[in-house]
């Protein structure tokens, strides 16, 4: 096992996916708990991650420097690489900043015998540079593998110590022999490095095992990770697997048909779907505060679920397991970092497990966003559901400033057909990670006809984003803005206006609320 300790970069999640593909096991940990975790596991090898801060910053993410007499080799990579260089008597200085690629020049493939150049056969390639700092003196003992133009001490060693460091990111795609050098650290640690490849067969046979004879219920939503771990179980145990769709009214138009054909045609178990517009409408009436919106939705989700639940132990089903479509992400994210727990906090089916004592069944708990795609896709899914946007859990809710009235979700949901048909046909769907008109709550004048009225404004939110953590603004033809704005405008009752939003996350989020 290879424990990662995380100073905090965008790109630490990423450098434990590649170790998994590589065939080995990682553990992310915090610094302040690094050296309790690494003396207690003893693992072949330890990781230290990039990160924003510099080392002489108060309060910058620090380490115990126990870890570089303890034997275990290292891979020190940006920060990590820093903080080692300030720990043991180098140098770091706020240098040439520097973003992108560089051209790192192989100078010396000799050092440790040369055990992490071993089968690099260019002297030279492209890597992906993310730094502010840079070290410009080694401690004693290190000496250069490799450097770019501007940085000397880009990939250095120090055999004694077994430790490697890197200024760039070698987890990167655009790290040239990246994943070869992260190879060769892994055989530096003594272990075998074997591609790891999704295998359907192992997935389907461990859910096969662990359910047994038991029922599985799962509660799904015609996402892409529900959707992919509800037919994985419904290949693996057929009609032992109950799928719930939960109508709220909230989800996208075509939403129900959806789930219906997926588990029909791929799965071949029927879903149960339960109408609960109504009710939810009814429970949202009079609330314009966007978190008490989502408690609302929360419970009475975790309330008809449960309803649910009794009937089928009634009809003696012995119900044991809650299939979850939580994904990697979801637990590093849930293990602390800021934004991301949040959203896990009001997930819809959050807080059920505990309630009803049922045990999580989560087969896509090791993998990625685009992973979970693939699987998908090799599991012979449609195209428009492996690439479907993401939809909060709280739905059109979040997308409606100030109270959730039946008329203004319509108008929601006939702007959003709007939306996506002449994304489509502007062939620029592909390109976003999410798009969705805003009810905003602001009234404005127009004229239609003679006459002159106030009416909503309807906001436009259009992003594209790789990581969610970031997002930026779709740059959309003004042509097919004007389309847009024309169709809702004249097509949607109501509404006088169309804005578009053209702020980037952060500071602004996706979401309106
Ligand atoms: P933000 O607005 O935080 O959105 O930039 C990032 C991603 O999270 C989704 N999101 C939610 N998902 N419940 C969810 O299940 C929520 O309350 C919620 N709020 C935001 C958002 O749609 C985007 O994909």
């Amino acid at each position: 096992m290879i424990i990662i300790v995380d100073f905090g970069s965008q790109t630490t999640h990423l450098i434990g996916r590649r170790f998994r593909e590589l065939g080995s096991e990682i553990t992310i940990v915090t610094p302040d708990i690094a050296i309790a975790e690494i003396e207690k596991e003893l693992p072949s090898g330890i990781v230290l991650s990039g990160g924003p801060a510099s080392v002489y910053q108060e309060g910058a993410p620090t380490i115990d420097p126990k870890i570089f007499s303890l034997g275990i080799p290292i891979l020190a990579i940006c920060y990590g690489f820093q903080l080692t260089a300030h720990l043991l008597g180098g140098k770091v200085i706020s240098g040439r900043k520097e973003y992108g690629p560089a051209t790192l020049q192989i100078t010396n493939l000799s050092g440790s015998a040369g055990q992490i150049t071993k089968g690099l056969s260019p002297k030279s390639f492209v890597v992906w540079m993310s730094h502010g700092d840079e070290v410009v003196s080694l401690p004693e003992g290190f000496m250069i593998i490799g450097s770019t133009e501007h940085v000397p001490f880009a990939f250095v060693e120090d055999v004694k110590r077994s430790f490697i460091g890197l200024l760039f990111h070698p987890e990167v795609e655009h790290t040239e022999y990246g994943r070869h050098i992260l190879a060769n650290f892994i055989r530096i640690c003594g272990n075998p490095v074997e591609e790891h490849k999704l295998d359907i067969d192992e997935l389907v046979a461990n859910i096969k095992e662990k359910v047994g004879e038991m029922f599985v219920i799962g509660a799904v939503s015609g996402g892409v990770d529900s959707t992919v771990a509800g037919v994985l179980a419904a290949r693996a145990i057929g009609k032992q697997f109950v799928p719930v769709y939960v109508d709220n009214g909230l989800m996208r138009e075509g939403t129900e048909d959806h789930v219906k054909k997926i588990f029909t045609s791929q799965g071949h178990v029927e879903p149960i779907v339960i109408d609960a517009v109504g009710e939810t409408l009814k429970s949202l009436r009079g609330i314009a505060d966007p978190e008490e919106k989502r408690k609302v939705i929360g419970k009475l989700y975790i309330d008809i679920f449960e309803r649910e639940m009794e009937k089928l132990l009634a009809s003696s089903k012995p119900v044991k397991f809650l299939l979850q479509g939580t994904i990697y992400s979801d637990v590093i994210e849930s293990q602390g970092t800021n934004l991301a727990s949040k959203i896990k906090s009001h997930h819809n089916v959050g807080g059920l497990p505990e309630r009803m004592k049922l045990q999580l069944l989560e087969p896509l708990r090791e993998l990625y966003k685009d992973e979970v795609r693939t699987l998908g896709k090799t599991l012979g899914l449609p195209d428009e559901f492996v690439w479907k946007q993401p939809f909060p859990g709280p739905g059109f809710a979040v997308r409606i400033r100030g109270e959730v009235t039946k008329e203004r979700l319509e108008k929601e949901k006939q702007a959003d057909v709007i939306l996506m048909e002449e994304l489509e046909k502007a062939r620029v769907l592909q390109s976003i990670f999410i798009s969705f008109p805003v009810m905003t709550g602001a009234d404005s004048v127009a004229v239609k006809g003679d006459g002159k009225f106030f009416g909503e404004v309807v906001a436009l939110r259009i992003v594209e984003s790789q990581d969610v953590m970031t997002a930026t603004w779709a740059r959309l033809s003004y042509d097919v803005l004007q389309k847009i704005s024309s169709r809702i405008v004249n097509e949607v009752p109501g509404i006088s206006r169309v804005v578009y939003d053209i702020s980037t996350k952060p500071p602004a989020t996706m979401e309106w609320e």
